[in-house]
């Protein structure tokens, strides 16, 4: 089954407006001198820069994502942002359940599930994320956890058009600590396993399942080339273009 890799950045809470305008425009004319490139790429910046980062990046074929929606369209959720206004400003995607919202904000599977729905609503593919901690994976729980978040977060109508997947080891992520080919493929193969459940086994094996956690130019060629990692969900080496750029073309 051939899947096209997506290499995606999360650009958490960093940057300001005119870090995220050069990023932007230095992974954009990256994009751009090489149309052949063979996976797709994305950008999640934070909410306030996304206008700005949509304009940087037109014409690119570099995708624009959030990092978070409400599982509403409309109404009284002061703070918060629709997927259908994500979709208006020119985002195609939104990532969810990220290990540090389910940490700092305390979201549970239902609602990834719930933001997850809505945003396939809106029109945004949604980038649901899973992972361990350490405790769990010294634990021995590794595969039940992320089986238990997977099916907990996935709405009714997940499809491989919709929605890709992102394992992110929470031990993995910022601490430089990378998971190793084999723990990082045993991961995503039982998620590829429990998804043929879930969905059932045609769009099990179209879905992209990404790795996340300390993904850098120089481990990111072997963890791609895995038979079941599909590409990168990156933070810290998403922040520079050279590196984002080095990762991309590993595909
Ligand atoms: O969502 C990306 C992520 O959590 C990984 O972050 O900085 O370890 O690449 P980082």
């Amino acid at each position: 089954m051939s899947r096209r890799p997506l290499i995606a950045g999360n650009w958490k809470m960093n940057g300001l407006l005119a870090d995220a305008i050069a990023l932007a425009e230095g992974v954009a004319a990256k994009r751009k001198s090489q149309p052949d490139l063979a996976c797709d790429m994305l950008v999640c910046p934070p909410f306030p820069l996304l206008g700005a980062v949509a304009a940087a990046l037109a014409g690119s074929g570099v995708a624009l994502g959030a990092q978070d929606c409400h599982a509403k369209v409309s109404g009284a959720h002061t703070g918060d942002t629709s997927p259908a206004l994500l979709k208006d400003v020119g985002c195609s995607a939104v990532i969810l359940g990220h290990s540090e919202r389910r940490t700092d904000h305390a979201e549970t599977d239902a609602q990834v599930k719930a933001k997850a729905a809505a945003a396939h609503a809106a029109g945004l593919l949604a980038i649901v994320c899973i992972g361990e901690t350490l405790a769990q994976r010294d634990a021995g729980q590794t595969i039940d956890i992320n089986k238990s978040q997977l099916k907990g977060s996935l709405p009714e109508g997940a499809n491989a058009d919709n929605t890709v997947i992102a394992y992110e080891p929470v031990w993995a992520i910022g601490t430089g600590r990378v998971a190793t080919p084999e723990q990082a493929q045993e991961v995503h193969a039982a998620i590829r396993a429990e998804l043929v459940k879930l969905i059932g086994e045609s769009e099990a094996g179209k879905m992209r399942i990404l790795y996340g956690g300390s993904m850098k130019p120089e481990n990111a060629a072997q963890l791609i080339a895995l038979p079941d990692v599909d590409g990168g969900l990156i933070g810290g080496a998403a922040l520079k273009v050279e590196d984002f750029w080095a990762i991309a073309r590993n595909c």
